[in-house]
């Protein structure tokens, strides 16, 4: 029986990750959570399988070497799939140092963690020992023009202090791969979206704000366009690379599903309201009149967009969710979770969403 350490597990795609693999796997894995519960990490989105016998969780810091250590030390562990990060880059353009402790220094505990667990006195590793390091498109940079896509091969070119520390995380994965031939690959997906994303990140946060007729703040002119793809599609890629790719390969996972922000956000407003029920008084006011242009994020990279053609090729992927039926799904799931959100957006939630618009 393999066993997985899952960093990151309790957020939005480590924990749709957990439940893919059980779904995928039931009891022949086991799968160790590793995650220090930021504001982003809710142990509500894994209630369902905390008790199952080949499953714990460790509350822990990756940035704490110590505590990284000693999971290797408790555990044989056969797999990593490294998620834990700070994630949202409008956070980082507030407060870039935790995104530099998170997702570098964290990243190097977590590689010296399982190198120490792992390599042998002659410098080998034992077969089946894979680390694979979760990261994404924004290290690429920005695309200006139409029918450029991002390749494996696109040169790093990051903006963000989010995606600089992505990108200085993948250099220290390629670093520990070139220099002490450390089992791993290296995953770059693009905008994920699904159930149990935090709503920060502009579809939960446009879902949870037309349903309370709230303004829907869309930054700059709204032209901006990312390439969504819905995340149990980005879980089953990792899971196929982890398996059947190449050690040592870099990823691009991507489903080719453009869209400007402004697109987004009125399929949001039409699948609401053809999803409510009739007579429900919140369709009354779900319309585009709500939608606000607001001042743009500093930097905002215009374009995303993924070539996964090396993914398809290589290991057989291909995204099996469309946009339409991922976003019924989606929506589908926060109507039958309002109280996750009503506790999610309780507290400290407010006071950052003050913070980030008032006054935008
Ligand atoms: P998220 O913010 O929803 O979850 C991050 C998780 O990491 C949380 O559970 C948090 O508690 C945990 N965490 C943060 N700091 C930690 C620390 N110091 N120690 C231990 N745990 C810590 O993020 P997400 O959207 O699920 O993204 C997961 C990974 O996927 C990230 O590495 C991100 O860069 C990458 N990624 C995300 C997307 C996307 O669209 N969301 C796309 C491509 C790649
Ligand atoms: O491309 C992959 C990346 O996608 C991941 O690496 C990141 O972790 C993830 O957060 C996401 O980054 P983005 O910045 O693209 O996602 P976000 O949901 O924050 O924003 C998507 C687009 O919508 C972006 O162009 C900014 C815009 N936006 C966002 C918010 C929150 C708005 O117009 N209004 C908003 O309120």
């Amino acid at each position: 029986m393999k066993t997985y350490l899952v960093t990151g597990g309790a957020g939005f795609i480590g924990s749709n990750y957990i439940h893919y693999m059980f779904r995928k796997y039931g009891g022949d894995i086991r799968i160790l959570n590793v995650d220090k519960l930021t504001y982003a990490g809710n142990l509500e989105n894994l209630a369902d399988i905390e008790n199952r016998e080949n499953y714990r969780f460790y509350r822990a810091d990756i940035c704490d070497a110590d505590a990284m250590r000693a999971i290797f030390a408790e555990n044989d562990i056969d797999r990593v799939v490294h998620f834990a990060a700070e994630s949202h880059v409008d956070r980082s353009i507030l407060d870039p140092g935790v995104f530099v402790k998170t997702n570098v220094l964290g990243t190097l505990n977590v590689l010296n963690a399982a190198r120490g667990a792992w390599e042998g006195a002659d410098g080998s590793y034992p077969d089946g020992k894979k680390f694979l390091h979760v990261s994404t498109d924004e290290v690429y940079g920005s695309l200006e023009k139409e029918g450029e896509y991002f390749y494996e091969t696109t040169p790093y070119d990051p903006h963000s202090p989010y995606s600089a520390s992505k990108a200085s995380s993948d250099f220290l994965v390629k670093s520990y791969m070139d220099t002490y031939h450390f089992p791993a690959n290296i995953t770059n997906c693009s905008n994920n979206y699904g159930p149990y994303q935090f709503p920060e990140k502009l579809i939960p946060l446009m879902i949870n704000n037309a349903l309370q007729g709230k303004k829907l703040p869309v930054y700059g002119d709204g032209k901006n366009v990312r390439d969504w793809l819905y995340v149990e599609d980005h879980c089953k890629g990792i899971d196929l690379v982890q398996e059947k790719g190449r050690l040592f390969e870099t990823y691009n996972i991507g489903g080719h599903n453009e869209k400007q922000n402004i697109e987004i956000v009125k399929i949001i407003i039409r699948t609401l309201r053809e999803m409510l029920p009739e007579g429900d008084p919140r369709k009354d006011h779900l319309t585009e009149d709500l939608i606000t242009y607001v001042t743009d994020r500093k930097g905002h990279d215009r374009r995303y967009a993924i070539a996964p053609d090396k993914i398809s090729a290589e290991v057989g992927w291909y995204p099996e969710t469309c946009f339409e039926e991922g976003i019924r799904k989606t929506i589908a799931w926060y109507f039958a979770n309002p109280e996750w959100m009503a506790r999610v957006t309780s507290g400290a939630y407010q006071k950052y969403y003050e913070e980030m618009y008032s006054g935008r």
